[in-house]
């Protein structure tokens, strides 16, 4: 499968989509990385399936790597963290020109990413995802982040990866709910982007089926989500579309204080939801947010909530850092595989 660039002139990257990667890391480290030192960042559960592996691969090759590990879940991507890992670093003598790899899912990879843009005023690092939702959404395009414990993402900056490494056999020791979380963002670029997309995940009858074109479908999402990016780097216009689902689906999340839902299966909700109220007011075509309920449901995520107090939802709405001065822009779609931005007001969920 040809490699896929991230076009953003000096900062540009590949990104490498390969069954077996893992174990032969160290070929791919080799082509933009001429130092020593190796410092990877990664948790328990990708420890105890890959962290070994990747470290002897790179310690073959004659490099000096660290491991940190660090617990999983979304608790260990705040701001608290940072001190204990930047103390590793330091221990580890490492410098501004040594490299840093993120070996797991979106925590790990917005936490390490924030800790190499950084420390020592930035050190390059490489992203090798392991969960879905991280090889097709988060480790490409630099948004890195922590949390605050006022909310998710509110420190964090702009800072690409020199490379993103993705091994699609790491998916078989991911949990069948985490699949599915990361199945609800590769839905979503089929209906904001890529109608053709939308139809082949539709026809795809089982996991096995998934499984069996999965480097296809990493590609597809990769290749959508690296044409955003270039096109709108900052996030200040078509890059938004990304967020088709996720003002609801945010707000589900928080209502339910991230317990009930993943991120995967809240946006599942919104995008048939907001789809479910576009559709009544005229502003995306009918029959759309069925489409998109028959392919959750295909998928086994959920697309409806129970929610007694739906007040609740618009005050996070209105809270949201999208709604400036009392606009709010959402994320519609004309049909399925076009989307485009509404300005409108928290009213619009009424
Ligand atoms: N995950 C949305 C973005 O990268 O803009």
């Amino acid at each position: 499968m040809e490699d896929l660039v991230v076009d953003l002139g000096e900062r540009s990257y590949p990104i490498i989509i390969k069954k077996g990667l893992i174990d032969e890391i160290n070929l791919e480290i080799e082509k933009i990385y001429k130092g020593k030192k190796i410092f990877i960042l990664t948790d328990k559960n990708v420890d105890c399936h890959y962290g070994n592996r990747v470290k002897m691969c790179l310690i073959n090759a004659g490099y000096e790597v660290k491991i940190m590990v660090l617990e999983p879940g979304e608790e260990t991507k705040a701001f608290t963290t940072l001190p204990s890992i930047y103390n590793e670093l330091l221990d580890f003598k490492l410098t501004r020109s040594d490299l840093i790899i993120t070996l797991g899912g979106g925590v790990i990879g917005d936490l390490g990413g924030f800790v190499a843009s950084t420390f020592l005023r930035g050190v390059d690092f490489v992203q090798m995802p392991t969960s879905l939702l991280a090889q097709v959404d988060s480790s490409v395009g630099g948004k890195v982040a922590v949390d605050l414990e006022s909310g998710k993402n509110l420190v964090g900056s702009f800072y690409h990866p020199k490379m993103v490494l993705i091994d699609p056999n790491v998916l078989e020791t991911l949990s069948e709910r985490f699949f599915k979380d990361g199945m609800a963002e590769v839905i979503k670029y089929g209906c904001i982007k890529d109608k053709g997309f939308f139809n082949f995940l539709k026809n795809l009858k089982s996991k096995t089926e998934v499984m069996n074109n999965i480097e296809k479908i990493i590609y597809k999402c990769c290749f959508i989500k690296k044409c955003v990016v270039e096109n709108d780097e900052k996030d200040t216009g078509e890059r938004m579309l990304l967020n088709f689902g996720h003002t609801l689906g945010h707000a589900i999340e928080t209502y339910y204080n991230f317990k009930k839902f993943t991120h995967g299966e809240a946006v599942a909700i919104g995008m048939y939801e907001i789809s479910k109220i576009a559709e009544n007011k005229g502003l995306t075509e009918k029959g759309a947010s069925e489409n998109i309920k028959k392919i959750l449901m295909q998928y086994s995520l959920p697309y409806e909530a129970e929610i007694e107090d739906g007040s609740l939802i618009l005050d996070t709405i209105a809270l949201d850092k999208k709604n400036i001065d009392n606009v709010l822009k959402v994320v519609l779609l004309k049909n399925i595989g076009e989307s485009y931005l509404e300005k409108t007001n928290v009213k619009f969920f009424n």
